[in-house]
């Protein structure tokens, strides 16, 4: 049974609850190409997206799981919304939760957004990536290839390459590639890739030729110019000289190693085009394992909300809950005044 409200990173989430939602995955994966095996199953809940960062795959990804699952299914187009007449990002999400949005799925630059949002809306929260901090469902998707192609997670090397330091694709692999028993190694510049990292989890390579020795699986990661001050390496040539992955330092790694990037991709700096097209790699395979993870999430979370819904009987503010030591809480409005919703553990 799933209890929890939202979706907000893997640093907190179980085990139990990451193996829920990458077993049901692979159910709805045979619905993405199949439209008479998708059979509805949210069709009572919405889902908003609020992207306030760019993005084409996650957005779509979402969009369209949301619809998988015969959600309704609105873009808030942030662009030409009421944000920019100065209107703040809780006081939007509020005025959305007064018209019924069940679930709102946000993309933000300031980390810790999706957690201030899920604390003041009934609706449940998916943090879709919160600047350097997070990306949830960005890691489950790439357990979920991993688990496709090597069957199984734990015991294997998985060498994260590239701006690790501003990077919430790194962030949310390290938390669950070693909660599932991953040996996760990263690789880059010096000044891209923070020691600090071993705190979460991870090694750090001296080296990237160390990184990918005997890797399993190597990830590449883009640059994040637009979370750079600069200076932090010399140009984005000299960048694809020394760190690019191409077919020679794959010698390094198992024989069969997987090569996994989460996009966008620029051709020729992270990765060779060899590479990117390359028998090895599973980049668009990702692509579509991302809409197989997001419809699973989206009917599990929504799945939690019906039966919260049926349980509770004060006739109050019920959407918003949230479990605390087996005892089932609710929120009226922000994390002040928790009360129980009902007098039965789960
Ligand atoms: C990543 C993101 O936005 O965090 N992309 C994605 O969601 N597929 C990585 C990136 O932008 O480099």
């Amino acid at each position: 049974m799933w209890t929890k409200k939202d979706l907000l990173g893997l640093r907190n989430m179980d085990i139990k609850e990451i193996q829920m939602i990458l077993d049901l995955a692979k159910e709805k994966k045979e619905q993405i190409q199949d439209p008479l095996k998708r059979n509805h199953p949210c069709s009572l809940y919405n889902m908003m997206t609020l992207f306030y960062e760019n993005s084409t795959r996650t957005k779509m990804s979402f969009t369209l799981a949301g619809q998988y699952l015969g959600m309704q299914v609105s873009d808030l187009g942030v662009q030409t919304s009421s944000v920019n007449k100065g209107e703040s990002l809780v006081d939007t999400a509020l005025t959305l939760d007064q018209m019924g949005v069940d679930v709102m799925v946000l993309r933000h630059s300031m980390t810790g957004a999706p957690h201030l949002l899920a604390q003041n809306v009934k609706a449940s929260v998916i943090n879709a990536g919160d600047g350097s901090n997070e990306h949830p469902t960005q890691a489950l998707l790439d357990m979920f290839t991993i688990l496709e192609k090597k069957k199984k997670i734990a015991g294997l090397k998985v060498a994260i390459i590239g701006d690790i330091a501003h990077s919430r694709v790194a962030r949310s692999n390290v938390f669950g590639l070693t909660k599932m028993g991953a040996k996760v190694v990263l690789g880059g510049p010096s000044a891209l890739v923070p020691s600090t990292m071993t705190c979460l989890g991870a090694e750090v390579a001296e080296d990237i030729l160390s990184a990918i020795q005997d890797a399993d699986v190597i990830m590449g990661l883009r640059i994040q110019q637009e979370r750079q001050k600069g200076g932090l390496f010399p140009d984005l040539r000299e960048y694809a000289h020394c760190f690019g992955i191409h077919p020679e330092l794959l010698t390094l790694a198992k024989p069969d190693v997987l090569i996994l990037h989460p996009g966008p991709v620029n051709r020729g700096i992270e990765l060779t085009t060899e590479i990117i097209d390359g028998p090895h790699s599973a980049i668009y395979e990702q692509v579509q394992n991302g809409v197989a993870i997001r419809m699973a999430l989206l009917h599990l979370l929504t799945e939690g909300r019906k039966y919260y819904e049926n349980l509770d009987q004060t006739g109050e503010s019920y959407r918003s809950f949230y479990q605390e030591g087996g005892d089932l809480r609710y929120f009226d409005r922000g994390w002040e005044n928790p009360k129980p919703a009902a007098s039965r553990a789960i």
